[in-house]
């Protein structure tokens, strides 16, 4: 990773720590992965080579630019979900200032409507971090649109494990996934569809 991206990284890491600590608004919450959580993403998304990479909750981009730059180094992009306006305001400052502008388009609107539209099988890798209580909802269209063999790694498994737990008891009862709690930063849900 150069150091123009390191910078921002750190940059964005010390910015959301103070914004998130000054207030308990929630909508005015970064709420970002950590950094360790970021380099999970980013060997998962190198390792898989995974070209089509699909984010749900972009916040102010500081996950999306992990991915991109792990995305962009096997020849692929990132695909990014977010709902609030100032957060894709933010977002868009972000990826402005990144040199990763070339491999991630912004969704402004709804996850639930965006996995509707899309088409079967077009995401590689799919990183879920937004509004926990439509995991379950959501998830018809996120196997639907996960590609056979993908990779879907959900945020908050052991942070929100209570909120995550009819989610994570559904995805690993099914028979043609497997998956796994990964111990990292806030708890990484990795699951992932078997082709046997
Ligand atoms: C935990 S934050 C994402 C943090 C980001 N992944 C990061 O680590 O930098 C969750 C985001 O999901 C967005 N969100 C909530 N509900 C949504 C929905 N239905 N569709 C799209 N985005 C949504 C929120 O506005 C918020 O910015």
């Amino acid at each position: 990773m150069n150091q123009q991206l390191q910078n921002l990284l750190t940059e964005l890491e010390a910015f959301g720590g103070a914004n998130d600590a000054s207030t308990s608004d929630r909508s005015q919450r970064m709420l970002n992965i950590t950094h360790d959580t970021g380099l999970f993403l980013s060997f998962l998304v190198r390792t898989s080579l995974a070209k089509r990479v699909l984010e749900i909750g972009t916040s102010n981009g500081y996950s999306t630019l992990w991915l991109a730059q792990a995305a962009k180094s096997v020849g692929g992009k990132v695909t990014t979900v977010e709902l609030s306006d100032t957060k894709v305001e933010l977002a868009r400052t972000t990826f402005g200032r990144s040199e990763l502008a070339d491999v991630i388009d912004l969704f402004h609107g709804e996850a639930g409507q965006f996995l509707a539209s899309s088409d079967s099988e077009s995401f590689d890798f799919i990183f879920l971090d937004s509004e926990r209580s439509e995991y379950l909802a959501w998830w018809p269209e996120i196997k639907r649109v996960l590609r056979r063999g993908g990779s879907l790694v959900v945020d908050n498994a052991t942070s929100h494990a209570q909120e995550l737990a009819e989610f994570i008891a559904l995805v690993s009862s099914l028979p043609d996934y497997v998956s796994v709690v990964v111990p990292i930063g806030n708890g990484e849900f990795i699951a992932t569809h078997s082709s046997d």
